[in-house]
């Protein structure tokens, strides 16, 4: 396996998903916890993270000596090669504020980092940074690859195997990237790369029955993938010992509540409990408009409806969630102090303390792709484990003002009618989320010969890689005159349709 250490760089989830890409298991530390993990860690090799400090700054941060010093091959990418450069004796200087961009490098020596990749000579594009430079190279070293603006773009001592690089393999846009990354990992640091979904499966559910023994789970179902992926793994693990509760809030979209009900019930056989709570979230979120309330109302509903089902099963000392690797690593921040809360999400993060049971995550490892792959590979049907995000608290969050049966009811249609369409363009699978948003607010149309006064929609779609940041999706003025045409002919209650063209920032990808 593979230790990444982590400077804070935007990017380096990207590292760690190309090298798993290449069948190599690895992990992200962050620089200041690197030292206490690394020596037990049993890493082949080492990769040094980007990050927005400068090295030649005092007090920034370093990689942990000892990694120099244990043998094995290291690969510095951007601050990362600056780093091991200077801490191998070299000399690096800043000045330079920090820019990206597409570069061409000039392959002029050979390496290993390149065999079979780039050819000697050849000139290839590469996503480039530039900020502090290399001023003296540290012993052993040469230069191998090299760009207009950049005489240490690519830097090696094959002897002790290390290399640095001052573009990023990890981004698309070094698009042979992914190849240097899996020269690294497998031919240069030795790893085999039989790391796969199918053997992650067999692991995780030793390790499940391990936790678990004779005790008993309780997992929440959201209708998302990740539960649903949680929970049949589980299962396999270790059967009727799992007892799913699927509180369902009545914010679902349309038939979504049934499928998932379907799915694991006819399906998978798995003992669910699904609480039909509508009426209960329905009224207490009554009259409310304010989108923080509304939130923070769904979240609370949730976890005094998911207690009192956990209390009537009884006897379960642990509850399954469906936590993700990206929630897990620690994030490097260099902004200091607490970040402003933009939306309270909505999770049953707090529930495992308040009920005193421990926590079952099998997922805590994974990025979202990689789940949907296990999904797969559990026999998750492909549709299923497709499906874009869906925000905990539904629904009523695309319903800005008030919420009514007779707004969800129009909205739910008007919704299954846009992905439909969106299905039938062949698009799904390249937007991150679409949804429709009813709009409180009615305007005057005509109808035949007929005036109407109704309800506007508006539609959403965004691309994105992890929600974070988010563009709007560039469609075809067909595509949403079609889609606008049948909703309205379609959907009583709509008379209009807008298409939002709001990024992220400084939009949300939610409208509350
Ligand atoms: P925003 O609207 O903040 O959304 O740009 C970013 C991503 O998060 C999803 N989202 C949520 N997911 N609970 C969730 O599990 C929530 O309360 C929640 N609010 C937003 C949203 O759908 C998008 O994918």
């Amino acid at each position: 396996r593979i230790l990444i250490i982590d400077f804070g760089s935007q990017v380096t989830q990207l590292i760690a998903r190309r090298v798993r890409e290449t069948g190599v298991y690895c992990e992200i530390v962050p620089f200041n916890t690197a030292a206490e993990v690394f020596p037990t860690f049993g890493a082949k090799g080492v990769i040094l993270s980007g990050g927005p400090a400068s090295v030649a700054d005092m007090g920034t941060p370093r990689a942990p000596q000892a990694v120099f010093e244990s043998g094995l091959p290291v690969l510095g990418i951007c601050y990362g090669q600056m780093t091991m450069a200077e801490q191998l004796g070299g000399v690096v200087e800043s000045g330079h504020h920090r820019e990206f961009g597409r570069a061409d490098l000039n392959v002029v020596a050979p390496s290993k980092l390149f065999t079979g990749v780039w050819e000697a000579q050849s000139r290839n594009q590469v996503w480039m940074s530039h900020g502090d430079r290399i001023t003296q190279m540290p012993q052993g070293f040469r230069i191998v690859g090299v760009s207009e603006n950049a005489p240490f773009a690519a830097i090696a001592d094959e002897s002790r195997h290390y290399y640095g690089l001052m573009f990023h393999p990890e981004v698309v846009h070094t698009p042979e990237g992914g190849k240097l990354l899996a020269n690294f990992v497998r031919d240069i640091c030795g790893c085999v790369g039989d790391w796969s979904m199918a053997a992650y499966r067999e692991e995780a559910i030793a390790k499940i029955r391990e936790q678990v023994g004779e005790g008993r789970v309780i997992c929440g179902l959201s209708g998302g993938v990740d539960s649903a992926v949680a929970a049949v793994l589980i299962h396999e693990a270790i059967g009727d010992q799992l007892t799913c509760v699927f509180v369902d809030h009545g914010l679902m979209r349309k038939a979504e509540a049934e499928e998932v009900v379907n799915l694991f019930r006819g399906h998978y056989n798995i003992p669910l409990v699904h609480v039909d709570a509508g009426d209960t979230f329905l009224s207490a979120l009554e009259g409310e408009h304010d989108p923080e309330t509304k939130r923070k109302t769904i979240g609370r509903l949730f976890v005094e409806v998911f207690e009192a089902e956990a209390k009537k099963i009884g006897g379960a000392e642990f509850l399954a969630q469906g936590t993700l690797y990206p929630d897990v690593i620690e994030s490097v921040s260099f902004s200091g102090g607490p970040s402003v809360t933009i939306k309270s999400h909505h999770n049953v993060g707090g529930l495992p303390e308040r009920m005193n049971m421990q926590l079952v995550e099998p997922l805590r490892e994974l990025f979202k792709d990689e789940v949907r792959s296990l999904g797969r590979e559990l026999g998750l049907p492909d549709a299923f484990v497709g499906r874009h995000p869906f925000p905990g608290p539904g629904l009523a969050i695309r319903c800005p003002g008030d919420i009514t049966r007779e707004k969800l009811d129009i909205l739910r249609e008007a919704d299954a009618i846009y992905l439909d369409e969106i299905r039938k363009a062949g698009l799904y699978d390249k937007i991150w989320q679409a949804f429709a948003v009813l709009l409180p607010v009615k305007t005057v149309g005509v109808m035949g010969d007929g005036r109407t006064y109704e309800y506007v929609l508006a539609l959403r779609a965004v691309t994105s890689v992890d929600g974070m940041t988010a563009d709007f999706y560039p469609y075809d003025m067909n595509f949403l005159g079609r889609a606008a045409t049948r909703i309205i002919n379609e959907v009583r209650g709509v008379n209009r349709v807008v298409y939002d063209v709001t990024s992220k920032p400084p939009g949300t990808i939610e409208w509350e």
